[in-house]
């Protein structure tokens, strides 16, 4: 793969895309308390959204996609599950829908372990690809999520982005193409999901979205856009100290995308298919309860450990996009990324150490319902 990479950059494409957007998240469980937090407060959703489908025969089949490793996974199905034993205990089938690299190991022994949901007349399945392609067969979906996962593009990108990584502060022609990929890539998702889902079955999408603000740049504040301006401030200071190549870093954009409603909503109304297939139930984006102006905020008067948290929460998240695209590229070999990545964290912990609640992670959530009616 890494090779693949190293070839296809060499090439120096303009616009390119190659692996996949994630792989391999590090210590999710341990860094992962914001998409816990969205998964648990959308468990009233869940209850109504399967309460509202009714018996299914001959098994009510629920998929989680970009499920993760961890016990948001769980998380995820249980209330789909409970609500559906308060109306029938006919099958159910539980499918955790990721990619190869995700930790299944890690996910099974939480799902058939004491934390799990195991019981009888509960059947658990995995599908493993991405859920850009078709992951559960036609018809066959009474309840789909996708909790904090839909945000990823389907290919890393390569685009000319001087001066950030992040697509919110593109500006021209770049921020047209990744716009463009971006509405795509949502489509496509939206495509899958309209074939996998029977009539009368549910998507629950959660996820970071962006709020109207007239101060930004694009007109939109996008969830975590602070984390961002801290990475290209830290990547921006290894290029200075000749640690990254300059070329690399204005090439490098994560491959995320945080929507408005407003673009959430577009291909219902572009989109022939989606629009005969799918009915709104709800489209909206809203700060996260509670912690939306900062979500290590709690620990804004502890700098030492704002700092860890903060660090150990993006080398989560953004740890293999960043050494893939961004580190690999500059260094020799593995073992000079493994220095390059060490100094990348060390910079990026010592600036919240200094500044706590400059880079505040504020964020606001994408919830989109939808119900499978036509097509
Ligand atoms: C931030 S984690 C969220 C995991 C879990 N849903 C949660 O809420 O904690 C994002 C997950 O999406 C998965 N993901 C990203 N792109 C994907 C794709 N194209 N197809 C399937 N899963 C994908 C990643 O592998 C990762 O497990």
């Amino acid at each position: 793969l890494l090779v693949a990479w190293q070839e296809k950059y060499s090439m120096q494409q303009e616009t390119s895309e190659t692996q996949r957007s994630t792989e391999g998240m590090i210590d999710y469980g341990g860094n992962s308390s914001e998409q816990q937090t969205i998964v648990t407060g959308s468990a009233a959703r869940i209850r109504d959204l399967v309460g509202g489908i009714g018996v299914v025969e001959p098994e009510f089949r629920i998929v989680d996609y970009g499920c993760g490793p961890g016990i948001s996974a769980i998380d995820a199905v249980r209330p789909a599950i409970e609500a559906y034993r308060e109306r029938s205990n006919g099958p159910l089938v539980v499918c955790h829908a990721d990619q190869p690299g995700n930790d299944w190991n890690a996910l099974f022994e939480l799902a058939m372990g004491e934390t799990g949901y195991a019981s009888e007349g509960v059947r658990t399945e995995a599908a493993v690809g991405s859920f850009y392609d078709q992951m559960a067969p036609a018809g066959s979906v009474a309840f789909g999520s996708c909790f904090t996962a839909s945000h990823w593009l389907r290919h890393a990108v390569r685009l000319q982005a001087p001066g950030t990584v992040w697509f919110a502060d593109l500006e021209g022609e770049a921020r047209a193409q990744m716009s463009a990929l971006a509405q795509r890539d949502w489509t496509t998702f939206l495509r899958r999901r309209a074939l996998e889902l029977r009539q009368g079955g549910c998507l629950l999408v959660v996820t970071l979205g962006a709020v109207p603000d007239s101060t930004e740049r694009n007109g939109a504040a996008a969830s975590g856009r602070h984390i961002y301006r801290a990475l290209q401030a830290v990547a921006q200071s290894m290029v200075d100290d000749r640690l990254i190549r300059q070329e690399v870093l204005d090439g490098f954009v994560f491959p995320l995308w945080f929507m408005t409603a407003e673009e959430a909503r577009a291909p219902f109304e572009a989109d022939t298919v989606l629009a005969k297939a799918f009915e709104i139930e709800d489209i909206r984006v809203e700060p996260a309860p509670a912690i939306s102006a900062d979500i290590f905020g709690d620990l804004i008067d502890d700098p030492a450990n704002y700092a860890k948290a903060y660090t150990g929460y993006v080398r989560a998240f953004a740890g293999s996009t960043l050494r893939t695209q961004l580190l690999m590229p500059s260094a020799g070999n593995a073992e000079e990324a493994d220095g390059l990545e060490m100094e990348f964290y060390s910079r990026l912990h010592d600036l919240h150490l200094n500044r706590p609640g400059k880079y505040a992670y504020e964020l606001w959530n994408l919830t989109v319902a939808i119900r499978k009616t036509g097509g």
